[in-house]
């Protein structure tokens, strides 16, 4: 008897992987990674240059071999099941790489001509839905670096992937560029896709993704929705008040959990604990009481970057 699992059945991760690793010599490049990666989302596999993201996603797509670790592409285990996998994940790795003296159609029908028949009558729409339609009979040498990387995107989307895998798909784009790449990437999450990119650039990560995989050296040191991982960073209130010394001094008299730093106009002041509501509360029923004018209470957004440069500073000098 045999059991017949579609791709994309039998795993509610788009990829998993455990323990995967890489070395080049005494460079562990990826160095045991334990990812899950849900499917549905926009997932940043984010970290600084030489982090090892290309040599990940070459690892995944059997580009390169690993010297350790298992992996599964929307739910098929690889390399085992390979091509079972990857006929249903597209993927831009490095810059997307085209015949320059060939149209963008043509470069399409080329790629098409090496996948099944149907993705030929996939080619107008992928056209049209990366917004290069209008171009698609220019050679691909008159296209800037953002048109390139629209084609790649076409060029994954003829064989009408469930994931699709891109390597710094921001890499040379101006902020335009950027911007019409991360409403591209959230119109295709909201088809029902998943997309992994990888990045170095924590704000449009922040932007673009739902989930997301901090690495440095190889290793992953966070992972998980960028909403959870946020509701663990410190909240900073900032407070704008008459006598920030005397204000200051009130606080740190009592027993509140938080770390209060003087301003010129206020006080910076973070939550260390307890509900911020109550707190915040509490800390105006303080000032007033103690004669302070308080003109504003702000609770202040912790951004992706400055959760992550409380968890390491490595990336701020990059
Ligand atoms: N083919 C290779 N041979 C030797 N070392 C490599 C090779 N590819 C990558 N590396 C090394 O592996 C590490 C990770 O590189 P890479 O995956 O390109 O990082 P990232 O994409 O995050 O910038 C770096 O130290 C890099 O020098
Ligand atoms: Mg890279």
């Amino acid at each position: 008897m045999t059991a017949t699992v579609a791709v994309g059945e039998g795993s509610e991760w788009a990829v998993e992987t455990r323990g995967l690793t890489k070395r080049f010599g005494s460079n562990v490049a990826v160095s045991g990674v334990d990812l899950r990666i849900p499917r549905g989302c926009a997932f940043g596999y984010l970290g600084p240059n030489g982090a090892g993201k290309t040599t990940l996603i070459r690892v995944l797509l059997g580009l390169t071999q690993a010297d350790a670790g298992s992996m599964w592409l929307l739910g098929q285990p690889v390399p085992q099941h390979r091509d079972l996998a990857l006929a249903r994940v597209g993927a831009i790795v490095d810059e997307p790489r085209f015949h320059a003296h060939l149209t963008g159609r043509q470069n399409l029908q080329v790629l098409a001509a090496a996948r099944e028949p149907a993705a030929r009558g996939r080619i107008e729409a992928a056209l049209e839905r990366v917004g290069i339609l209008h171009r698609a009979d220019d050679r691909v040498s008159k296209y800037s670096m953002g048109m390139r990387q629209r084609l790649g995107v076409a060029a994954c989307l003829i064989g009408d992937p469930q994931l699709l895998i891109l390597d710094e798909p921001m890499n040379g784009l101006d902020p335009a560029g950027m911007h019409e790449m991360r409403d591209m990437i959230r119109a295709l999450v909201g088809e029902g896709r998943t997309v992994v990119l990888s990045s170095h650039l924590l704000d449009e990560v922040e932007r673009t993704c739902d989930a997301v995989a901090i690495v440095d050296r190889g290793n992953v040191i966070r992972q998980g929705p960028i909403s959870e991982l946020l509701a663990g960073a410190a909240v900073t209130l900032q407070v704008d008040c008459s006598e920030p010394r005397r204000a200051g001094a009130l606080l740190a008299e009592t027993n509140l959990p938080v770390t209060v730093a003087i301003e010129e106009n206020g006080l910076a002041v973070t939550l260390a604990g307890g509900e911020p509501r109550d707190v915040i509360a509490e800390i105006a029923r303080i000032l007033i009481s103690g004669n302070i004018s308080v003109w504003r209470l702000q609770l202040v957004q912790t951004s992706l970057e400055s959760w992550f440069l409380q968890i390491t500073s490595r990336l701020g000098e990059d």
